[in-house]
């Protein structure tokens, strides 16, 4: 047998997501948080791969279809479609697959991987008896939920949901979560960045210390699942079928050499409501079934409407295609990953919207991009001129990309999307400060200035390359509609291709290049 691949790929994940409803903003934040991830390490010069799908099984699915008069097989097809994957053209994600729990090769992989689990002894019969949120998809701990007031005065209420929780009764098949506390515990004490950022971690470990109690792994009482290996009359619990989902992308039980190099996954993005679905869950199965668990869990912050999660249910959630129609997809993205500072909550808001948009894109980086590209069309003939010897305001826009990068780096590369773009930003505020002071519309006036109006159109465009690769993952329309503008194609090769750690290597421009107006980056806003 040849040796396995070593792993080799870095492999980002979204939640997937349930087909009971329509995308709003809330699941597109998730979306652009993982696809400027993968697209900062894919300029890194890594192997990336990056996944994102539907979570259709379960209970809640099932009765919304009924409710449409569908099965849950044509609702979902239909909702996938017309919803789930559009949004991610909306939002200009390049995942690389998409998966839905409903294909053949995930219920492949999760059959094999709860075989695992059960040969290795992990599961037993019993009666689950107690309560289960369908909205939460969740069986219920006595503590987690609340005695209902007004109308639902004398039901038990999820707390998360605000809606009755329903009884159950039925003979399941358990996990032995129990099992593997300590093992839990001492995988997160070796690695303290399995889990992050530290509030979620420490919740993680509070509640493994807390005891864990072993869950059901399958449900018997209706059919819209994935059949238990061993026993078809259950249905394998729709958490333990799409916690799955990254596995089988990575080609768990079909494909050892691919899984050798994309397992591990290096980071799976959730929000914080289903942490511990990801954080104890789902490691304590990697566990049980012989595989590693997850490199990284990374739990982010809510979007709130007047203080609440957004939520469908609440009828509070927006389209993001009602928000990209206005603002437009690079917008979208900049300004939740800038605004929001990821693993906190966030408050959405059209004004704040607008205002950074104007400030920041249209009169901050736009402006500066369609400055530049007219002066050199209009002063030097469209050709990138030659620069002379730098001055220190030369070298202060160099230091500057330069410290812009290294930042920038560091922190994407943490997950701290914000600070990352301030880090760039430092350099678009230095660029704009430079030619507030250098005056190169003066400079043109005097035949005796030349060279040094050369200077400055050649400094101003070789920063703007910087931004354009440094940018280009978090906003790409923009970036390569700069890139084309600066001409910079021809000589450097794609946008895409150039490595965010090489960017602020100075002199990579080579004069001649021809630069050309181009669109306007970002547009004024129609009210
Ligand atoms: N299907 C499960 C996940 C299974 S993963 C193996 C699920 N789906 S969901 O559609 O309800 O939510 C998925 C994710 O959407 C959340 O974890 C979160 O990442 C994102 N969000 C949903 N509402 C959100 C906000 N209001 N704000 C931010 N993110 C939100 O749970």
């Amino acid at each position: 047998m040849p040796d396995a691949a070593p792993k080799s790929t870095f492999y980002v994940t979204t939640p997937i997501y349930y087909v009971n409803d329509v995308p709003h903003i809330g699941h597109a934040y998730t979306t652009v948080a993982g696809d400027v991830l993968t697209r900062w390490h894919r300029q890194r010069g890594e192997q990336t791969f990056f996944l994102t799908g539907t979570d259709e099984h379960g209970q809640k699915v099932q009765r919304t279809a009924q409710a449409h008069s569908m099965t849950a097989q044509q609702w979902c097809d239909q909702l996938v479609d017309t919803e789930w994957r559009p949004v991610l053209a909306t939002i200009d994600a390049a995942n690389d697959d998409f998966i839905r729990t409903t294909e053949a090769r995930h219920s492949h992989s999760v059959q094999a991987l709860w075989q695992a689990i059960r040969d290795n002894g992990d599961v037993y019969t019993n009666v689950y008896e107690g309560p289960y949120c369908i909205d939460c998809e969740e069986f219920k701990l006595p503590g987690e939920v609340v005695e209902g007031t007004g109308a639902l005065a004398g039901q038990l209420v999820c707390p998360i949901h605000g809606r009755p929780v329903e009884q159950l009764s039925e003979e399941n098949y358990f996990f032995r979560l129990s099992a593997y506390a300590d093992r839990l515990l001492a995988h997160y004490e070796e690695h303290p960045e399995a889990v992050e950022p530290a509030s979620a971690r420490n919740e993680v470990l509070s509640f493994i210390k807390g005891g864990l109690t072993d869950i059901s792994m399958s449900r018997s009482s209706f059919t819209w699942g994935i059949p238990v290996p061993w026993d078809p009359t259950h249905v394998v619990y729709v958490w333990f079928d799409a916690l799955v989902n990254y596995a089988t992308v990575a080609g768990y039980g079909t494909d050892a050499d691919r899984f050798a190099r994309m397992w591990p996954a290096d980071v799976h993005l959730v929000g914080k409501d289903i942490l511990r679905f990801h954080a104890v869950y789902w490691p304590a199965m990697c566990m049980a079934a012989g595989i590693a668990p997850p490199r990284k869990v990374f739990a982010h912050g809510w979007l709130l409407v007047g203080g609440e999660k957004m939520s469908k249910t609440k009828l509070t959630g927006i389209a993001p295609s009602t928000v990209v129609e206005h603002f437009g997809s690079d917008a979208f993205r900049y300004y939740f990953m800038r605004a929001i500072s990821f693993g906190s909550d966030g408050s959405f808001s059209w004004e704040d919207m607008a205002a950074r948009y104007t400030s920041e894109l249209a009169n901050g980086f736009g402006n500066l991009a369609s400055r530049v590209a007219a002066m050199v069309v209009r002063y030097c003939d469209s050709a990138l001129p030659a620069p002379g010897a730098p001055g220190p305001a030369e070298d202060l826009v160099r230091q500057a990309a330069a410290r812009a990068s290294t930042l920038a780096d560091e922190r994407m590369v943490a997950l701290d999307f914000s600070a990352g773009i301030n880090a760039i930003w430092e350099l678009v505020d230095v660029l704009n400060g430079y030619l507030t002071e250098q005056e190169p519309w003066k400079l043109a006036k005097n035949e005796t200035d030349r060279a040094r109006l050369e200077t400055v159109m050649w400094t101003a465009a070789e920063g703007l390359r910087v931004l354009a690769v440094l940018l280009n993952p978090v906003m790409p329309k923009a970036c390569r509609a700069l890139w084309d503008s600066l001409g910079a194609a021809p000589a450097l090769g794609r946008l895409a291709d150039q490595p965010v750690t090489d960017a602020a290597r100075w002199g990579q421009l080579p004069p001649g290049l021809t630069v050309t107006k181009g669109a306007v980056l970002f547009p004024r806003l129609e009210d």
